[in-house]
């Protein structure tokens, strides 16, 4: 289904962005992850996808926050693929923390990996999109970017700010062939959310249970599919947020 085309997934090395990655290889995809830190994980993502599809798979250490570091990211995957048609802005961190004690770097750190950190992505890879008159983005966000959630006011921002971004983005850009969604996933188990697998917060999901990296993976190919979707927020929340 999606033989011949390239996506970048950002934060590919584990948690949802892995399960994406490979979601999209086992479509047929060829993959370029970026990740912060750990590399044997990106290439046991990288690995898998080869190992299991037959796709192309190649890993990139790359701090999204950093636009030069963004840019010369983007110019070697266009060396190694050639192009990209599919950019998944998933790379994210938290720095939780009651508002009167935030401090100013948490605040900081948040926003420019969360949303600065896709606005990089986007801002470099849509040239290679307006070349091909085609491109396909999808921004990993939040229901905390719906809802809210106390305790989470810079990753509240950030998430409820890429909602913004994907709207912009879809307008912008659809004339020129090129759509932008949105993910919103409610609590997914993963390392970021493993401390909060007794929450109190989990008996205010309707459907009483925590999502799968999977099952937000389902949601993007979706999206990555969906040809006249453009700047819609799909919620994969287990209904908190309804
Ligand atoms: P995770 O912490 O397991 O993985 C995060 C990934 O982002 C890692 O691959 C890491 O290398 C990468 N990353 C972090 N900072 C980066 C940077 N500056 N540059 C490049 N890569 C960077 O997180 P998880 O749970 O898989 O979350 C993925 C996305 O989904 C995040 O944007 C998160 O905010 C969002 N999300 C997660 C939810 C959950 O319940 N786990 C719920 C709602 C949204």
């Amino acid at each position: 289904m999606l033989k011949g085309r390239t996506a970048v997934i950002t934060g590919g090395s584990r948690g949802i962005g892995a399960a994406i990655a490979e979601k999209l290889a086992s479509l047929g995809a060829d993959v370029a992850i970026l990740y912060a830190g750990n590399t044997e994980a990106a290439e046991n993502v990288c690995r898998k996808c080869t190992e299991q599809y037959g796709v192309k798979a190649l890993a990139y250490q790359c701090n999204v926050a950093d636009f030069n570091a963004a840019k010369e990211t983007v110019a070697k995957i266009k060396g190694d693929f050639g192009t990209a048609h599919i950019l998944i802005n998933n790379a994210g961190i938290t720095r939780d923390g009651l508002l009167a004690m935030m401090r100013e770097e948490d605040f900081d750190s948040v926003i420019d990996t969360n949303l600065k950190g896709a606005f990089n992505m986007i801002r470099h890879c849509t040239g290679l999109f307006l070349r091909q008159k085609a491109g396909v983005i999808i921004n990993i966000s939040s229901v905390a970017g719906i809802m809210g959630n106390a305790g989470q006011a810079n990753y509240s921002a950030s998430k409820a700010g890429l909602i913004g971004l994907t709207k912009s983005t879809a307008r912008e850009l659809a004339p020129k062939g090129i759509r932008c969604n949105a993910v919103a996933p409610g609590f997914i188990a993963t390392d970021m959310t493993e401390d909060q697998a007794d929450s109190p917060l989990l008996a205010s999901v309707p459907l009483g249970r925590m999502g799968t990296p999977e099952e937000v993976a389902d949601g993007v190919a979706y999206l990555v599919c969906a040809e006249y979707i453009t700047g819609e927020v799909l919620r994969i929340d287990g209904g908190i947020a309804i």
